[in-house]
C-alpha cells in the first residue's frame, strides 16, 4: 500500500533541525549538490558503484582549514552496489538518521521500481512521490490522461497503425537498453509496417513493445522544456515560477540534422532512422509574447495535479513542449520532478530564474532555497511526501 503522506511527514519529528538533501547520484545530481550548498546545506550523493567517479571525486567537496569549502559541492557520497539498494531496509535507516531528504530525479525513478518508491521507501522525498509514475506511458493514468484533464495540448493519439496519415512518432523502449528510447517516425501504414520490421530485426526494438506503444502526431518544430518550479509555501497566485528552458542533443537525430542533405541521402537506410538518445542539453530563451500561454499551460497543470493527485506538484516540474507553426506549445512529456536538463544552469542560475530572484538561480538552488523556507518557517512537512 502507499505510504500516508501523514506518515512520512511524521518522520521529520525525529529529523536534525538542519537537513541534508540527498539524491541519486545521476541524471541532475550536480545541480542538485550545487543548489544545496549555495544554500548553505550540505549534499549527499547516494552512488552507484562504478558510475561514482564524477561526485566522489571530480565535485566532491574539498575543505580548507577553516573547515569551509574550497572546491567542490558534492559534501558526502554513499556507494551501493546497485542503485536500487537506496530501498533497503538499512540504507533507509541511516538516511533518516542522517537527516537527509531525498529530491527524486529520473534516475531515482527509472532505477528504483517505483512500487518500491510509493510503498516501501520511509524516507521524506522533497515533491511528489505520489506523481512520478504519471510518466509511464503505459500505464491508465499517465500524463496523456493528467493533461488532456487539464486542458493542456498534447499531440493527438492515434489509436490503430493503420489509421496513420501524416508524420506520426511512434513511442516504444529500446530493446535491450530498456532506460533509452525505440522512437520512430512514420508517415504510413506501409512504412510503419516497413520501419518497424526493419527495427526488430536489427534487435533495437521489441514485438511486445511495440504492441503497447503510443503512436501519436509528429509536432514539427522546436523542442521547449519549460522548467517550472511550484511553491505552496507562498499565497497560490504567487506559486508558479519559470526558471529556464533547455533543449536536448539527441544521438543519433543530432548528427543526422548537421550533415548536408546530399549527404544525409549517402547513409544507409539503417543510419537514416535516427536514434533519440539525450546525450546533453543546451539553453534557450522563448519569444516574450508567447510566455503568457507558457505560464497558462504550467497554471493548468499545478491545478489539474492538485485535483485530481493531492497534494498535487510541489517544487519542481518540466513541461517538455514543442512549439507549432504559430509559436504555440504543445505537450509531449512531463516530468514530475526536476527534469532532466537543468544542468544547463547549474551554478549559474538561468536568465529566467535570475530576473526572478535577483541573484543566480538554478532549479538545484531554488529546491534547496524551499528547503530552508521550510525548515526556517517550520513548514517542512508541507513540501514533501
Ligand atoms: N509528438 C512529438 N512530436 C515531435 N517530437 C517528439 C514528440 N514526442 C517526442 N518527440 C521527440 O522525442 C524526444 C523524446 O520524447 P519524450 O516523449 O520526451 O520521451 P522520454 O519520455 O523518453 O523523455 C523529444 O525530446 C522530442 O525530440
Ligand atoms: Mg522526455
Amino acid at each position: 500500500m502507499t505510504i500516508p503522506v501523514g506518515e512520512i511527514r511524521s518522520l521529520l519529528e525525529e529529523y536534525p533541525r538542519t537537513p541534508v538533501v540527498g539524491t541519486v547520484g545521476s541524471h541532475s545530481a550536480l545541480d542538485i549538490a550545487d543548489g544545496a550548498v549555495t544554500e548553505g546545506l550540505s549534499s549527499l550523493v547516494l552512488a552507484q558503484a562504478g558510475r561514482e567517479a564524477t561526485y566522489a571525486k571530480y565535485f566532491r567537496t574539498v575543505r580548507g582549514h577553516g573547515g569551509g569549502r574550497r572546491r567542490g559541492c558534492v559534501d558526502d557520497v554513499w556507494t551501493f552496489p546497485h542503485f536500487s539498494d537506496v530501498v533497503a531496509a538499512e540504507a533507509q535507516e541511516r538516511l533518516r538518521t542522517h537527516g537527509v531528504l531525498l529530491v527524486p530525479n529520473r534516475a531515482f525513478s527509472s532505477y528504483v521500481a517505483l512500487s518500491a518508491i510509493e510503498d516501501e521507501f520511509r524516507v521524506p522525498i522533497v515533491g511528489s512521490r505520489n506523481l512520478l509514475r504519471i510518466e509511464e506511458r503505459t500505464e491508465r493514468e499517465n500524463y496523456y490522461t493528467l493533461l488532456d484533464r487539464a486542458g493542456i495540448p498534447i499531440p493527438h493519439a492515434i489509436a490503430d497503425p493503420n489509421a496513420i496519415d501524416g508524420l506520426a512518432i511512434v513511442k516504444l523502449p529500446h530493446a535491450t537498453r530498456r532506460l533509452e528510447r525505440g522512437f520512430f517516425t512514420v508517415s504510413s501504414p506501409e512504412e510503419y509496417r516497413r520501419k518497424s520490421a526493419h527495427l526488430i530485426a536489427r534487435g533495437t526494438i521489441t514485438a511486445d513493445d511495440l504492441a503497447t506503444a503510443r503512436i501519436e502526431e509528429y509536432i514539427l518544430g522546436p523542442v521547449f522544456n519549460f522548467n517550472f518550479f511550484f511553491s505552496p509555501l507562498v499565497p497560490r497566485e504567487e506559486g508558479l515560477e519559470l526558471l529556464g528552458v533547455d533543449e536536448r542533443r539527441e544521438s543519433t537525430l543530432d548528427g543526422l540534422v548537421r550533415l548536408p542533405a546530399a549527404q544525409q541521402l549517402e547513409l544507409s537506410e539503417a543510419a537514416r532512422i535516427p536514434e533519440y538518445t539525450v546525450v546533453g542539453h543546451g539553453t534557450l530563451t522563448v519569444r516574450e509574447s508567447i510566455l503568457e500561454e507558457v505560464f497558462r499551460l504550467g497554471e493548468k497543470f499545478v491545478n489539474a495535479t492538485r485535483e485530481h493527485h493531492a497534494p498535487g506538484i510541489l517544487g519542481a516540474f518540466c513541461l517538455q513542449t514543442c512549439l507549432d507553426r504559430d509559436g504555440h506549445p504543445t505537450v509531449f512529456d512531463v516530468a514530475a520532478r526536476i527534469g532532466g536538463g537543468t544542468n544547463i544552469h547549474l551554478g549559474l542560475g538561468h536568465p529566467y530564474g535570475n530576473a526572478l530572484w535577483r541573484t543566480p538561480m538554478s532549479t538545484g538552488r531554488r529546491i534547496a532555497l524551499e528547503i530552508r523556507r521550510g525548515v526556517d518557517d517550520g513548514r517542512l512537512k508541507e513540501i514533501v511526501t
